[in-house]
């Protein structure tokens, strides 16, 4: 199929009507562009999933601060397009601001409190608010559909479940693994401003991680433990400032005392200009089993 470009809200949702009247089922890709494997990989398991992908393109203004590189995000629509329908994208929503942000300024935000303040929401208080506003308003446009996320942004997914289910909103939410580079660094848009010796330095997240992994597999069960060994581990990198390295609960991102139950590490580190993330499941005991 032939992707389709559509740049308003009004021929995307008459598009679709059109689609669900023949008994199509929808699936939900939303980005920011700039697009590589990770991307892919998220639309071709809606393709697998769901009879119509639509992707959408959008740098969303109101989840960057003033000191982010909003100006400067990669911008490539051509490109885009080319890998999006390569992955089985059969609609690609990409407006502009003025037509997802008419009215300019935007009154009304949706807020999911706690998860959103944790972590990346320490250092970015508004950022969590800006993408949950636009992904519930992508999701109004878009309507009942499979929408499809990836785990690299494990914070946001956990944000949008939230949100989804406070709000009843008619998507089901499905977190896909996180797409990596053969050193095990995770694919993100902004690795591109990695200089040469600092894409060096960055695999040191994916270490961190396993070496975490690792001492859970080999028993320790205490979470403080385990964070310890990976700020450490992180901390030793010279190119690397370590923001964070914790034990999670995956729901609620609260940081855990044992490693018991649904639980994630979590790592953040600036490495040169870009502040990068990553995460891991990780083996934990049954719940019960630690007094
Ligand atoms: P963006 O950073 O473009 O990411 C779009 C989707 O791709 C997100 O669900 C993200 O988690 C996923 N993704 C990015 N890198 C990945 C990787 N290496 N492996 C697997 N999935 C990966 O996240 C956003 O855009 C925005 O915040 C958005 C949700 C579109 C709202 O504006």
């Amino acid at each position: 199929m032939t992707i389709q470009t559509i740049p308003t809200i009004s021929e995307l949702r008459q598009a679709l009507e059109r689609q669900r009247a023949a008994g199509k089922s929808v699936g939900f890709v939303p980005t920011m562009g700039a697009l590589h494997a990770g991307h892919a990989s998220l639309m071709e398991v809606a393709s697998k999933e769901t009879d119509l992908v639509v992707a959408s393109i959008f740098v969303n203004p109101l989840q960057f601060s003033a000191t982010e590189d909003l100006g400067s995000y990669p911008r490539d629509l051509e490109t885009d397009t080319a890998l999006a329908e390569a992955a089985g994208v059969g609609l690609l929503f990409a407006p502009s601001t003025d037509e997802m942000y008419p009215e300019g300024a935007v009154l009304t935000s949706v807020d999911v409190a706690e998860i959103s303040q944790r972590w990346e929401g320490a250092s970015r208080p508004t950022h969590f608010s800006g993408v949950a506003t636009v992904v519930a308003k992508l999701l109004s446009i878009v309507g009942p559909c499979v929408a499809y996320f990836g785990e690299k942004d494990f914070q946001q997914l956990a944000v949008i479940r939230r949100m989804v289910s406070d709000l009843s909103i008619p998507a089901t939410i499905r977190g896909c693994p996180i797409v990596r580079e053969a050193d095990g660094l995770a694919m993100s848009s902004r690795n591109i401003y990695l200089e040469q010796d600092e894409r060096i330095a960055a695999v040191v997240l994916r270490k961190a991680l396993d070496l975490g992994i690792e001492a859970a597999t080999n028993g320790e069960s205490s979470a403080k433990a385990i964070g310890d060994l990976m700020a450490n581990t992180i901390s030793a990198e010279p190119l690397a400032k370590l923001n964070y390295a914790a034990a999670v609960d995956t729901a609620t991102l609260e940081e855990v005392e044992q490693l018991v139950g649904d639980v994630r590490l979590l790592v953040a580190a600036q490495v040169g200009r870009p502040h990068l993330i990553d995460n891991a499941s990780v083996p934990t005991m049954k719940e019960g089993a630690v007094s």
